[in-house]
């Protein structure tokens, strides 16, 4: 007894084609999304902090552009991403008292400290490198303004992946205290980074939903695997060691396999009990209360701009 309404939807999805905001979705499709964009969009917001650290302190006129603009980028992804969801009927405000109240879920992997310049290295090359290997598939998700906003930011993804992985280059390339400092960055976001993609298949409760709904086009695991597939001849490029004794090629699968992940650490980093969670979610709550003066002064020049024209 399927509504004519549902009937199309299904079609829509079947051809893989793309469903707008004024289409016709069901509940369980439109709250999917906009959990995913929403955790996906504070992501972004809280990924500036990491990086932000360095702005004052990078070795360089140069390196301190560089890291400023890639910085601007991940607000302009985020706030692409709050649009984007907006347009599934949800409003900014609750989406950031969500963020600020600690109701809501942000990725993993900012809630790590960066105590060194490497970090920015390492941020750029393995936390950038997961999220292109992640977001590329997701420029085909179904739903149109999610697919169209991950093309712009697959694109400024790869020149933040790039930037990382020349300042861990030239760092490889300079004294023994910079190599290992390059190596001891390397050995502390690689484990978090393949954490970025998710739990395992069999314990990732949305993924054969959002698959079946063509917004994720590979499990978890997958798009892990063909990262870490990736990551290898870099690392050897760089001349940085992956810190995973166990890690090997299988002639038989094709696939560079590693050791186990350490999943209890994920859990307690997405229960809030990871090293920097409190941190990062008060500095974004100080930064949305310093910011009041100027949402009050923007809507007050709004509302005379308005009363003006109507004159
Ligand atoms: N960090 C925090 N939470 C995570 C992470 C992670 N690395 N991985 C999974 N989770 C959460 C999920 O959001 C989900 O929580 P919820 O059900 O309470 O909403 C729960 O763990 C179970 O995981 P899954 O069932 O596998 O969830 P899902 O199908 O949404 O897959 C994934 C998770 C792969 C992260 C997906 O949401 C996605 O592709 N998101 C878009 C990409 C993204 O958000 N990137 C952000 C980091 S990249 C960057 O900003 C530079």
């Amino acid at each position: 007894n399927v509504s004519a309404e549902q009937r199309r939807f299904n079609e829509i999805i079947a051809a893989d084609s793309r469903i707008e905001p004024r289409d016709w979705m069901p509940d369980a499709y439109r709250r999917t999304l906009i959990r995913q964009i929403s955790q996906h969009a504070h992501s972004e917001i809280i990924g500036m902090q990491p990086e932000g650290n360095w702005i004052t302190r990078a070795p360089s006129l140069k390196r301190k552009a560089i890291l400023m603009a890639k910085v601007q980028d991940e607000a302009g992804h985020g706030l692409y991403l709050y649009s984007a969801a907006q347009t599934l009927g949800i409003t900014r405000e609750e989406m950031t008292d969500q963020l600020i109240t600690g109701r809501a879920k942000y990725s993993s992997i900012f809630n790590y400290p960066t105590p060194t310049w490497a970090d920015m290295g390492a941020i750029g090359w393995l936390v950038d490198g997961a999220a292109i290997c992640n977001q590329v598939p997701l420029c085909r998700a179904s739903y149109g303004p999610y697919g169209r906003a991950m093309v712009r930011v697959c694109k400024e993804e790869s020149f933040h992946q790039r930037q990382g992985f020349e300042i861990l280059l030239t760092l490889m390339q300079g004294t023994a205290a910079q190599r290992e400092m390059a190596q001891d960055a390397v050995n502390r976001w690689y484990w978090p980074s393949l954490m970025m993609f998710g739990p395992p298949d069999g314990d990732s409760p949305n993924s054969a939903q959002s698959m079946a709904w063509n917004i994720k086009r590979f499990s978890n695991d997958e798009l892990r695997q063909r990262f870490i597939g990736m990551l290898v001849p870099q690392a050897e490029v760089l001349g940085v060691t992956l810190p995973d004794p166990e890690l090997h090629f299988d002639e038989e699968t094709g696939h560079h396999i590693g050791g186990e992940i350490d999943w209890s650490e994920f859990f307690e980093v997405l229960a809030g009990r990871g090293p920097m969670n409190a941190e990062r979610v008060r500095a974004r709550r100080q930064a949305h209360e310093d910011g009041a003066w100027v949402r009050e002064a923007a809507a007050e020049y709004a509302r005379k701009s308005a009363a003006r024209t109507e004159e």
